[in-house]
């Protein structure tokens, strides 16, 4: 068998492989579909009077294609996202901390928390980060949620962990260093829950090396606390002094005012178990 014998068997068997479709039609020798009326069938020239006409992929079915191929790349995209928040994401309340989930969206947090997200190459390269201070229940945490959840949605690795997490995980760390190390890589940090942890000098010390770790590589840290600026310029040790210090440079104090968004879930709760006890079967 010549080469041009082997091909033309080749396309002779792809041709037999091929089923018309209703609609489909005939013109200049090939199957045009009746749909999208472009040709079923190429045909390729091999000179000395050869001809393959091999089966080829309409306009609508490569149309339909490139869409499954599409829909396949968005499926994996995310499923990727969704790995990468559960790995950035350490505090499990946080997954549900996010724009869309927002019972305010309207309000002027929303609008400028989507803007941090929205200007984050230029919020990285200034490095600025933000101190959200404020009573109990007022949305802090939900709001740095919302911003790792949209910067995560984007590929960004926004780390979001406590601060009791940070010193529980240094205290069983086999090699703190390669722990400091990655959480001072992160090209954002949230620090949930800042002065929450019971202030032993151990956790001060750990809680300090963060701190200054994220300042020298100069990545922006988010930090939420009940601490007011005013507690900020009075610490009460040197050594608080110093963590301090480096958090006032690094971002800008909000204050998260409103309700306490627990006081309304406790009343949601309370009318729920007065209607269960009420109610009959
Ligand atoms: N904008 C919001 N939309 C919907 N739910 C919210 C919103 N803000 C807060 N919540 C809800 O209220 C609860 C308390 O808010 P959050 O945890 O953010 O308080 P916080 O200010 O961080 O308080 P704390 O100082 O005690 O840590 C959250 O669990 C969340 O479910
Ligand atoms: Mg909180
Ligand atoms: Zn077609």
């Amino acid at each position: 068998m010549s080469f041009n014998e082997v091909l033309k068997e080749i396309a002779a068997r792809g041709a037999n492989g091929f089923t018309m479709e209703a609609g489909d039609y005939m013109q200049d020798g090939l199957i045009y579909c009746g749909k999208c009326h472009t040709p079923r069938q190429a045909r390729i020239d091999l000179g000395e009077g050869i001809m393959l006409e091999p089966p080829c992929l309409c306009k609508c079915r490569t149309e339909e294609r490139d869409k499954e191929k599409a829909a396949d790349k968005a499926r994996a995209q995310a499923l990727e996202n969704e790995r990468m928040r559960r790995r950035c994401i350490r505090e499990e309340k946080l997954l549900e901390f996010t724009f869309e989930n927002d019972k305010q969206p309207a309000s002027k947090y929303s609008a400028i928390f989507k803007r941090y997200c929205d200007k984050w190459e230029q919020i990285k390269a200034d490095n600025i980060g933000l101190i959200l201070w404020g009573d109990k229940g007022r949305g802090k945490s939900f709001y740095a949620g919302c911003i790792c959840n949209r910067l995560i949605s984007k590929g960004i690795q926004a780390y979001a962990i406590t601060e009791p997490q940070i010193i529980n995980d240094m205290f069983k760390a086999v090699d703190k260093n390669e722990y400091i190390n990655r959480l001072a890589r992160y090209p954002l940090l949230l620090i949930d829950d800042f002065g929450a942890a019971r202030a032993t000098e151990y956790s001060r010390e750990q809680i300090y090396t963060i701190v200054d770790e994220r300042y020298k590589a100069n990545l922006p840290t988010i930090f939420t606390t009940n601490l007011t600026p005013a507690q900020f310029d009075a610490p009460d040790s040197i050594a608080e002094g110093r963590i301090y210090d480096r958090i006032k440079a690094m971002g800008q104090f909000i204050e998260i005012k409103g309700k306490n968004w627990r006081q309304d879930e406790a009343s949601q709760k309370a009318a729920a178990f007065i209607e269960i006890m009420n109610g009959g079967d």
